[in-house]
């Protein structure tokens, strides 16, 4: 398997499209609604491949020059299991070592807290509902790596 950043349009989109068709098209969300998770900092978008197939996506935004957020993060349905989310965010740990880079944050989905824990994040704060998923029977629980 080869992890690489995203790094032309056209990995954005295969990525972005990646992101619509795991994350949210089974939710049945609008194919926008990536754009209310948008933040206006610095971006990191790393695409898994497998025999050139696209099988796991990671996005993440620094959110100071110390703390890094994983906003997205995403694995074909028949790869799950298979290590690639925990390849991805070793990835990312890679990537951003050598800065200045102290912790990483997630907003977990309650269904994928376990694969966080397993990635050595902890629970930090209050669990929350959002109303997107709160229907979807899904609660938000903030969590953190420190690196
Ligand atoms: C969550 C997700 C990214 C994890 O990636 P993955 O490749 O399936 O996970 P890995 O195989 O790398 O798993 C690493 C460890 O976490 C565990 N794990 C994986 N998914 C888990 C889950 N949903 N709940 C509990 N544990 C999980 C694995 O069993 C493994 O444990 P181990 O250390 O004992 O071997 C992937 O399953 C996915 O895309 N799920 C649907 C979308 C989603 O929920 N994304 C996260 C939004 S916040």
């Amino acid at each position: 398997m080869e992890i690489r950043q995203a790094s032309t349009e056209k990995d954005k989109t295969e990525l972005d499209q990646f992101l619509w068709e795991v994350l949210w098209e089974p939710l049945g969300f609008d194919r926008d609604v990536r754009k209310r998770f948008k933040l206006d900092s610095p971006q990191i978008d790393l695409m898994a491949f497998e025999e050139r197939t696209l099988v796991g996506g990671l996005v993440a935004y620094y959110i100071t020059d110390t703390e890094v957020e994983i906003r997205h993060i995403a694995v074909t349905s028949d790869m799950q299991g298979s290590a690639v989310g925990r390849r991805l965010v070793d990835s990312l740990t890679s990537f951003i070592s050598g800065k200045q880079v102290t912790k990483l944050k997630v907003y977990a989905r309650s269904t994928s807290e376990g694969f966080y824990a397993r990635c050595g994040f902890r629970p930090v704060g209050e669990r929350f509902e959002h109303d997107l998923f709160a229907k979807h029977g899904i609660s938000i629980q903030p969590m953190c790596l420190e690196l």
